[in-house]
């Protein structure tokens, strides 16, 4: 029997506990032993609760418990969260977890450790909840050469940007009502500033470089300015709009990784990524184009995928899992040198001003939405940028567009 430990009793550590109960019998048998939850750290107690004979408050029961094999991390954080997988690390005891701004901030300093200590950090629910993008990144795509990674991999902007569009509606009144039915947190900022999709972006940047990509470097804008006016002008042009999370190679060693609204076309794969969904669009160099997509959130899709690592820690107990993401710093490339169209929005005064910096370009007009729009030829987003301020008053907005 192997004995597991779950850090956090919360939405995703109740889900953890309730996977390996409802799925006891496939559970073990993939695992090749029977696997028990003896321990739950949490702060608070869980009267009633049918495991609330196994709540603990004290971690040091856990590292010095030596039937403990595997650790689920999923309190979140980068504290108490960050110290708790260093001592079990430290202590041999492989660690699974769905904490993405842990993995982000100090992945390949604690994938160093599970090696010296011959235990695993698995992460698979970090990105993506139960979609499973971590390990084919990092055992089934080995053989290529990854050129881009495009996803949608925050529940939440997606929900609220599908509302917008469907509904015509501008984004407060949207916010309100998911806030209401529990889809967006009360405090929103992580998610619609595209913070979390920045940490989840650092993560697979990294595995598809091979080297460790800074969230704080990442270019990251969020979906507060997009309005339904937008929506309506987009829609004309047979376009939608997503919060893209953005990897993609860019000469040798080097890479561009950025957060952004952007205009998608009806043929591009993400398109039809709506709701609550998540996917990532990989495009690697044999494979050609390839898409994961599924739940990106929510506590049994993600504590499926945290179960998934301890049955793969379970089968493989005294090994280390392979993961190609050194310490070393990758080249990130300045957004200013990367081209592409752009989406601008003029006011009706500025048609000629418009056409002056921008050529001959064809505006789209909607009901209920002010001026135009138009879509740019390739620009560097320097060259744009420069432009587009030269607009001054008339400019009513500008989102990218992604190809
Ligand atoms: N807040 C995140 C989302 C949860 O909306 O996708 C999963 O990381």
């Amino acid at each position: 029997m192997i004995q597991v430990a779950v850090l956090g009793y919360g939405t995703v550590g109740s889900g953890v506990v309730e996977v390996i109960e409802r799925n006891k019998e496939l559970v073990n048998k993939k695992s090749g032993q029977e696997l028990n939850v003896k321990y739950i750290l949490d702060l608070w107690d869980f009267p009633g609760d049918p495991y609330e004979h196994k709540v603990i408050h004290d971690f040091e029961v856990i590292v010095s418990d030596p039937e403990v094999k595997i650790v689920c991390e999923v309190m979140g954080g980068v504290g108490a969260a960050y110290a708790f997988t260093k001592r079990a690390l430290s202590a041999g005891k492989s660690v699974c977890t769905s904490n993405k701004e842990l993995v982000a901030a100090h992945g390949p300093e604690l994938l160093a450790l599970a090696r010296e200590n011959h235990c695993h950090y698995l992460f698979e629910a970090s990105v993506g909840g139960g979609i499973p993008i971590i390990r084919p990144l990092n055992d089934c795509l080995t053989a290529e050469r990854i050129e881009t990674i495009t996803g949608i991999l925050n529940g939440t902007t997606n929900y609220i940007l599908s509302k917008m569009e469907n509904e015509g509606a501008d984004f407060a009144a949207v916010l309100k009502k998911a806030q209401e039915k529990g889809y967006a947190e009360q405090n929103p900022e992580a998610d619609v500033e595209g913070y979390d999709a920045c940490r989840k972006i650092a993560i697979l940047s990294s595995l598809m470089l091979g080297k460790h990509v800074d969230y704080s470097k990442i270019y990251t804008e969020g979906i507060t300015k997009i309005t339904a006016q937008d929506f309506a002008l987009a829609g004309k042009m047979g376009m939608s709009i997503k919060l893209l999370a953005m990897s993609k190679e860019v000469g040798e060693g080097k890479a561009m990784a950025m957060v952004s609204p952007c205009l998608i076309s009806r043929e591009h794969p993400l398109h039809m990524v709506n709701g609550v969904f998540n996917a990532v669009f990989v495009r690697g160099n044999m494979l050609g184009d390839s898409m994961f997509y599924g739940r990106g959130a929510g506590k049994l899709p993600t504590a499926s995928a945290v179960v998934g690592d301890v049955i793969e820690c379970a089968r493989t107990q005294g090994k280390s899992n392979i993961c190609f993401w050194d310490a070393k710093e990758a080249d990130l490339v300045s957004i200013d040198e990367i081209s592409r169209r752009f989406f601008v929005r003029v006011s009706d005064a500025g048609e000629s001003q418009a056409k002056e910096l921008f050529g001959d370009l064809e505006p789209v007009r909607a009901d209920g939405a002010e001026g135009f729009a138009f879509l740019t030829e390739q620009l560097t987003e320097k060259a744009f940028a420069e432009k587009y301020a030269q607009l001054g008053e008339y400019a009513l907005g500008r989102i990218r567009v992604e190809d």
